[in-house]
């Protein structure tokens, strides 16, 4: 494996050190979600609710927003953390997200607290048929 290769087990550590950080005073739900850069950075994030519902973000997309702050241009692996028992898998929202800053290959795990990564998925599977920045690039 390279540097940057996918580290499910670093992501799943790094997500479990700032789920308490999650604000969900509505939902009551602590989600965290790490990604792997393909520069090797890990990033991870927490979501961040808000009085007017709306205003809620992610986790998902708190870590890629953070990423990208830190100047992340691609990522290759992302986890999602809860203490739910079934998986709880991107949004649709966090899924176009994810789509603008990776391939449809790159793995999405899906753990709890309990039992750690319970799921191995890819953006593809979860996004096919993808609108995306190739798109854009496309005019005829
Ligand atoms: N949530 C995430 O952080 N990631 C997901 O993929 C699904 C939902 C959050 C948003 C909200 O704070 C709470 O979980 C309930 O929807």
């Amino acid at each position: 494996m390279t540097a940057s290769g996918p580290r499910p087990l670093d992501l799943l550590r790094a997500a479990k050190r700032v789920r308490k950080n999650s604000y969900s005073p509505y939902s009551g739900y602590k989600v965290a979600a790490a990604l792997i850069t393909d520069q090797g950075q890990v990033v991870a994030g927490v979501n961040v609710e808000n009085a007017s519902y709306g205003g809620t973000i992610c986790a998902e997309r708190t870590a890629i927003f953070a990423a990208v702050t830190e100047g992340m241009k691609h990522l290759c692996g992302l986890l999602v953390l809860t203490d739910a028992k079934d998986p709880w898998p991107p949004c649709g929202f966090c899924r176009q997200v994810i789509a603008e800053f990776a391939d449809p290959s790159c793995p999405v795990w899906l753990a709890n607290t309990k039992k750690g990564i319970l799921i191995e998925t890819t953006l593809g599977e979860l996004l096919p048929g993808q609108f995306g920045p190739k798109q854009l690039k496309s005019r005829s």
